[in-house]
């Protein structure tokens, strides 16, 4: 039922009477993308949030996207649409279990990935995103073993391309573990003339058919630079807005999940709504908030991978 309000119109406008910024992830809605002052992966929105002059950044992704902007910024207000867009990987991997798996690994070097709670970040040596991963872990001293949390298909895939042996949390994202590599053969044998880009969530006998393996920005980059036409895109679906606004003369497949369902969409990021946009922006809530003595635990590794990525 339409309410007449036209939120993309008021947005606008409580953007400048907030002094607000609204940073979105590839991954959210195309409405939500289109009011966005920045659209970008996990790096470019912690980077994006590290330079923001705005007195009000509005986080448009998940839970730990929110939190780590808030993390760099104390003294801002941070808001998010919906506090209940989590994400599997994160709640996969419980801080008092991740404690437990640290303490059996003494002396270890740990790498997490950005998507993790605070708590889990306060408990790391340097955090990593999808598109620097192999050039934090290329960082660590040769001489430490390395636990790597949570997403064991990045961290098999860093392996790879670093030849570091890490301990690997077992953790995956339910999105992209969903994709078929049965069904991605059949598309491949359809369209021949079409290179396949994924993201390194996705598992190892799917990443093997690959010719681009990155970030959803690197993904992004890609298709947009290649001088092919056509693409088997494997990560979330709403990566394909972006793609098809760089370059509407290209084909873009989704890939398929390994049913008929709609599940190639990350049902945290799709939480979040133009409406709800609008009504948090309006209310000024919710809000993200921690307490200082973890913010400050967890902004270490996190301003240590800042200053690796340079
Ligand atoms: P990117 O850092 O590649 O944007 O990935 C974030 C994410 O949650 C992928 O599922
Ligand atoms: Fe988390 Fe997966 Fe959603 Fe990314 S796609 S936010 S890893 S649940």
């Amino acid at each position: 039922m339409s309410t007449g309000v036209d939120y993309a119109q008021e947005i606008q406008e409580l953007k400048r009477s907030m002094n607000a910024v609204i940073l979105a992830h590839y991954y959210q809605e195309s409405e939500v993308q289109d009011v966005a002052d920045f659209v970008g992966d996990s790096l470019a929105l912690a980077q994006a949030a590290e330079r923001t002059e705005a007195d009000v950044i509005v986080f448009c992704g998940v839970h730990f996207m929110a939190e780590t902007a808030k993390i760099l910024n104390p003294a801002r207000l941070v808001l998010l649409p919906d506090l209940k867009a989590g994400c599997s990987l994160s709640d996969r991997c419980p801080p008092a279990a991740f404690k437990a798996f640290k303490d059996k690994h003494p002396g270890a070097f740990v790498v997490s990935y950005v998507n993790s709670s605070a708590a889990v970040k306060a408990m790391s040596d340097v955090i990593c995103t999808s598109s620097n991963a192999v050039k934090i872990v290329n960082q660590v001293p040769k001489d430490r073993q390395i636990l790597f949390a949570p997403d064991q298909h990045l961290g098999r895939h860093v392996m790879k391309q670093t030849g570091r042996d890490m301990v690997l949390w077992p953790g995956s994202c339910i999105v992209h573990e969903i994709f078929s590599e049965k069904k991605l053969v059949e598309l491949k044998v359809m369209h021949p003339d079409a290179e396949v880009v994924a993201h390194p969530e996705c598992e190892e006998p799917v990443l093997r058919h690959a010719d681009f393996i990155g970030s959803t920005k690197g993904i992004l980059d890609f298709v947009l630079k290649s001088p092919k036409q056509k693409f088997i895109v494997v990560t979330e679906a709403g990566i394909l807005h972006q793609m098809k606004k760089g370059a509407p003369e290209k084909t873009f497949i989704p890939a398929p999940p390994d049913n008929g369902c709609a599940c190639n969409e990350c049902p945290y990021m799709r939480l979040n709504t133009l409406e709800k946009l609008w009504k948090c922006m309006k209310e000024r809530t919710p809000e993200l908030t921690m307490p200082e003595g973890l913010r400050e635990a967890a902004r270490a590794p996190l301003q240590r991978m800042l200053e690796w990525s340079r």
